[in-house]
């Protein structure tokens, strides 16, 4: 049931030839990821979100004394990427330091579904290195999702 959003910013794509290919935005996510601050895990993500204006926002993982305030990365490069103006985003890509690609948290799947392009939005999933790459969608990775159009339908 994958549904597509009502309103919101315009969903026109930029220009494709100044858009990053797959490979670079892998490589932007793995960048970030040297930045993580995992000292109790030692698992260090990167993410690398693509927005509609053709801007890549990049964030890793922050964790913290107190366990479950770990922020992951691809929340803080949605955190990031609204706070510098952007609400609508193409494709995201994650990159772990494991030897798998590593696919988003629910928590992440669900922040990430709270955005105009929702189940379309493109998700690409990389391990430490290499050519292995796990491309998918969030609807996908969340159907049956609740969102911002469900509490459209609550009643008055
Ligand atoms: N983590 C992420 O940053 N993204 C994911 O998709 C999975 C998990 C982080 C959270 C925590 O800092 C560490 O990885 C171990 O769970």
């Amino acid at each position: 049931m994958n549904r597509r959003r009502q309103g919101g910013p315009p969903a026109s794509p930029p220009n494709p030839s100044s858009r990053p290919s797959a490979a670079e935005l892998v490589a932007a996510a793995r960048g970030a990821r040297d930045r993580a601050y995992a000292p109790y895990s030692g698992f260090r993500v990167g993410a690398a979100l693509l927005t509609e204006q053709g801007d890549v926002i990049t964030a890793a993982n922050v964790e913290n004394a107190s366990y479950g305030l770990a922020i992951c990365a691809e929340r803080s490069a949605v955190v990031a990427a609204v706070a510098a103006g952007s609400r609508s985003f193409l494709a995201i890509a994650v990159a772990g330091n494991g030897p798998d690609p590593v696919t988003p948290c629910g928590a992440c799947r669900q922040v990430l579904n709270e955005f105009p392009r929702g189940a379309e939005l493109e998700v690409l999933c990389a391990g430490e290195s290499g050519d292995a790459l796990v491309t998918t969608t969030l609807g996908d990775l969340l159907p049956d999702s609740f969102g911002p159009e469900s509490l459209q339908a609550r009643e008055p």
